[in-house]
């Protein structure tokens, strides 16, 4: 073979892929004539499971490494595991479906060890606890947000005029359909079911989003997991009738709420439903809410605690997971004189971490999150729960922490979940000037963690005492890790 480069397009034949890294890419290594080549990094993305052979196509190529697209798979991989009901696994958000459990799992912790390389250089006694598996894993998703649309595809001689699933993934345009979605569990799938076939009879057109037009849009589920309590929501256009004066509007309104409400006779679990009377051109469902059945909100219970759910609230994704998440974070608590901590919850969402801990010891939280309609959300639950001792502070980290600072304020125990970006190089060394006994760093993004735990061991005389990985999205390469980091005398 002629010793030749490698160029943007070119195709790259019988890579096996190696291991996940950073961002759901996968990692290779390319075998090659050219001793330049052999041995090159191949960063991958598109579906892909380890030791499958595939082959790639070159997106960019960088000095030390290529990035790379899989164009098709030539050899299974031994671990793949066909799951046996699986529609469109490569293309949506549970791509790794057909990974089995054990072996996600594994992929996952391995992950995490490998991204703390660098960190095993500055302390070389790191801690791993073994990963904590999702309480559940094929079901775990207490939401699900379906689209209504049409999939024509004149090449493929496909039409389809009515469907209500997802969208195709790089094809806005197209809903893609299937009797059943991954991820949720039976009772949600029946009652999405049930709503599909009735709303097919009635021979209302679903939305075109290029046009603007006609009527069904998205149908939302939700349901709670420890106290089972479903939300429906309905999105469709309200002006459709207006321009379809032919039809009766009154008739159809009333055939449609008439099968939603008696739907609750049979799911006595349905406790709320809302129409959404949507005229945003984005495709998002919430506009215009009008609650046509019983409660405006359904109420999960997390360790003692109640939490109001709106169709517009913030709340973790899988309700089983989340639980135990907050607990071992109680759990890696040190709880020496927590009765009279000050603890602070930064990026605290909805508070939920902040609420637990006020419940539970602390004398007084403050929780800082910078998304003002999430605020909205902690002050109802705090009151849900007679919360006195939490306070919500609705602003950037980086900015709150400049004025507690100055304003010579205290910290007893510092909980941080940053997003999965960054957290501003700002708010690092003002973390570190509280000499807090404790810090928790929760982290969903293990390349952005070592970064920050990198600076901390640095800059201070804290050392890592425990690090727990936790896999809160089966099927998915998201990955969550706690770190309890503790002030050296
Ligand atoms: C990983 S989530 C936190 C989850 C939360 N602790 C919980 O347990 O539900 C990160 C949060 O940080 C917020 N955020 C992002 N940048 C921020 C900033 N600079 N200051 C404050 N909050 C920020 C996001 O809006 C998001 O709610």
């Amino acid at each position: 073979m002629k010793q030749v480069g490698i160029n943007k397009n070119d195709i790259i034949e019988n890579i096996e892929v190696e291991k996940l890294v950073f961002g759901g890419q996968w990692f290779a290594r390319l075998k090659h004539e050219n001793p330049d080549l052999d041995g090159r990094v191949i960063f991958i993305t598109g579906w892909a499971i380890p030791w499958s052979i595939v082959n790639l196509r070159v997106l960019k190529k960088r000095s030390a490494f290529f990035e790379t697209q899989i164009i098709d798979i030539v050899k299974k991989s031994p671990i793949e595991k066909i799951h046996p009901n699986n529609p469109y696994w490569e293309s949506w958000g549970w791509k790794w479906i057909n990974i089995p459990y054990e072996e996600q799992l594994k992929i996952k912790e391995n992950q995490i060890k490998e991204s703390m390389h660098l960190i095993e250089k500055l302390q070389n006694d790191l801690h791993f606890l073994p990963i904590e598996a999702s309480p559940i894993i094929d079901w775990y998703r207490n939401k699900v947000e379906f689209s209504f649309g049409k999939y024509i595809s004149h090449k493929n001689n496909i039409e389809q005029n009515f469907n209500l699933w997802f969208h195709k993934q790089g094809e806005f345009s197209k809903i893609q359909d299937y009797d059943w979605a991954p991820l949720i569990d039976d009772i949600q799938n029946q009652v999405y079911m049930e709503l599909k076939k009735y709303f097919k009879t009635l021979w209302l057109p679903v939305y075109d989003q290029m046009r603007n037009e006609w009527f069904f849009r998205h149908l939302l589920i939700r349901k709670t997991y420890f106290t089972n309590e479903m939300m429906i929501l309905l999105s469709f256009n309200p002006v459709y009738f207006e321009t379809n004066t032919k039809l009766n509007k009154e008739e159809k309104m009333w055939l449609i709420k008439d099968f939603l409400v008696n739907l609750t006779i049979k799911y006595p679990i349905i406790k709320s439903i809302y129409y959404s009377h949507n005229l945003n051109k984005a495709d998002t469902y919430i506009w215009d809410l009008e609650l046509i059945y019983w409660k405006p909100t359904i109420t999960e219970k997390l360790l003692d605690l109640n939490f109001n759910i709106s169709p517009t609230s913030f709340f973790q994704t899988n309700s089983s997971w989340a639980e135990k998440l907050y607990s071992l974070i109680l759990d890696l608590a040190k709880k020496e004189n927590l009765s009279k901590q000050i603890i602070l919850d930064l990026y605290g969402w909805t508070g939920t971490i902040g609420m637990i801990f006020a419940k539970h010891w602390a004398k007084k939280v403050t929780s800082v999150e910078m998304v003002t309609s999430a605020s909205l959300d902690w002050k109802e639950n705090a009151e849900l729960n007679a919360l006195h001792n939490i306070d919500f502070v609705n602003a950037k980290v980086e900015d709150f922490l400049d004025d507690y600072i100055k304003a010579w304020n205290k910290a007893d125990l510092l909980i941080i979940d940053p997003p999965r970006a960054w957290m501003h190089p700002w708010a690092l060394p003002n973390i570190l000037s509280f000499g807090t006994k404790q810090i928790i760093y929760v982290s969903c993004n293990p390349a952005t963690l070592a970064r920050d735990l990198q600076f901390i061991l640095q800059n201070s005389n804290y050392e890592i005492e425990k690090i727990k990985p936790m896999d809160m999205f089966p099927h998915t390469h998201h990955i969550e890790t706690i770190v309890s980091l503790i002030k050296k005398d």
